[in-house]
């Protein structure tokens, strides 16, 4: 292409004016910073209450590091999905992920999957004193040795059961294949109400569901209708038999060889972040409820407190069942947490 004389001048001392700065910044020794990538990679849609908070913590470490940080999102298992995922973080593929916690058994990490026990919470509040208190904070201290490091925990809400038949009492389990995360509590789960789990990745499970490779799943109500779940699901049981927490993680090295103040700064946008994504979550999930109902593909069958004490009755054995996997004086210090609330309610 020709350039005309006007535009060529300038060119050369644009060119001539970045080589005299960047040659005077090698001879003082100072070398120009770098951008610092973080590659945060996930499973679910931009507009779930984790791909929000992934967006929101995005905008605040940019601003908060003035671009030095330049945070990438790859949602919608785009880049990896459920079991690679981990592997790739730890390799340094990607330095930062939120998976749920049901997913970190293949990882030689079990204690986590205590969030998956039937029943263990019956509202919120008791999931963020744990997460908040001594219990997150050793269950973290888990990851370290492999190379991982937490920095919070999220979360999306209770849990229900979808199908293509309804699913009102524990015997109408019997002989649904259900899909379920890489958690044997949750294989067990299911077991229990005389279901076939399957594990299987969830950028998987539409596929699976249209196919008639399993029957349904169990998901809080805002990843069921952002995947389109309810296109191939006539029926929602609201049973809140178990809670989704996730684990904002990432690479130990890639984060202790972050500059201090990078650091911290990092650290106060996830601060900021963790408490948005809290503040959404439930409205999130009522919202995807009242559009599953507005689609008319799916009947929505919310178990009542009778039926619910049915279920819970039902699945408790588990609870036993992993004492010796899990940890007895674990399952109780968050028995000994929701007791402590429950207290505190009463008393309001
Ligand atoms: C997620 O919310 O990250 C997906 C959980 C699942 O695999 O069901």
């Amino acid at each position: 292409m020709l350039h005309s004389i006007d535009s060529f001048i300038p060119i050369v001392m644009r060119t001539l004016l970045s080589s005299i700065l960047v040659g005077a910044m090698l001879w003082s020794g100072a070398a120009p910073a770098q951008t610092i990538t973080i590659k945060f990679s996930h499973v679910v849609a931009p507009d779930t209450p984790k791909g929000k908070a992934a967006e929101k913590f995005k905008q605040l470490a940019e601003a908060a590091t003035k671009g030095r940080v330049k945070v990438e999102l790859y949602p919608n298992s785009q880049l990896y999905k459920d079991g690679d995922e981990l592997e790739a973080l730890q390799r340094g593929a990607v330095q930062m992920l939120a998976p749920s916690v049901s997913k970190f058994g293949p990882l030689g990490v079990r204690e986590f999957e205590v969030f998956d026990l039937p029943y263990i919470f019956d509202n919120t509040e008791t999931v963020y004193r744990v997460t908040d208190g001594e219990v997150g904070q050793k269950l973290m201290a888990k990851l370290e040795p492999k190379g991982i490091r937490g920095l919070a925990f999220w979360d999306n809400g209770f849990k229900e059961f979808s199908c293509s038949k309804p699913l009102r009492k524990p015997a109408d389990f019997r002989g649904v294949k259900l899909r379920i995360q890489s958690s044997k509590v949750l294989a067990a789960t299911v077991r229990q109400l005389g279901g076939v789990p399957q594990v299987m990745a969830f950028s998987e499970v539409y596929t699976a569901m249209q196919q008639g490779v399993v029957d349904g799943a169990e998901n809080p109500i805002s990843n069921l209708y952002t995947q389109k779940m309810h296109e191939v699901q006539k029926h929602l049981t609201i049973s809140d038999h178990s809670y989704l927490v996730y684990a904002v993680i990432v690479n130990r090295k890639f984060w202790d060889g972050l500059p201090p103040d990078v650091r911290t700064a990092l650290e106060g946008a996830m601060k900021d972040a963790t408490r948005y994504e809290r503040a959404i979550a439930a409205k999130e999930n009522a919202d995807a409820l009242a559009l599953v109902k507005q689609a008319g593909t799916t009947e929505v069958y919310a178990l009542d407190a009778k039926q619910r004490e049915e279920w819970k009755q039902a699945l408790l054995p588990v609870h036993k069942e992993f004492e010796s996997v899990i940890g007895r004086d674990l399952i109780q210090s968050i028995y000994a947490v929701a007791a402590q609330v429950e207290q505190e309610r009463r008393k309001k």
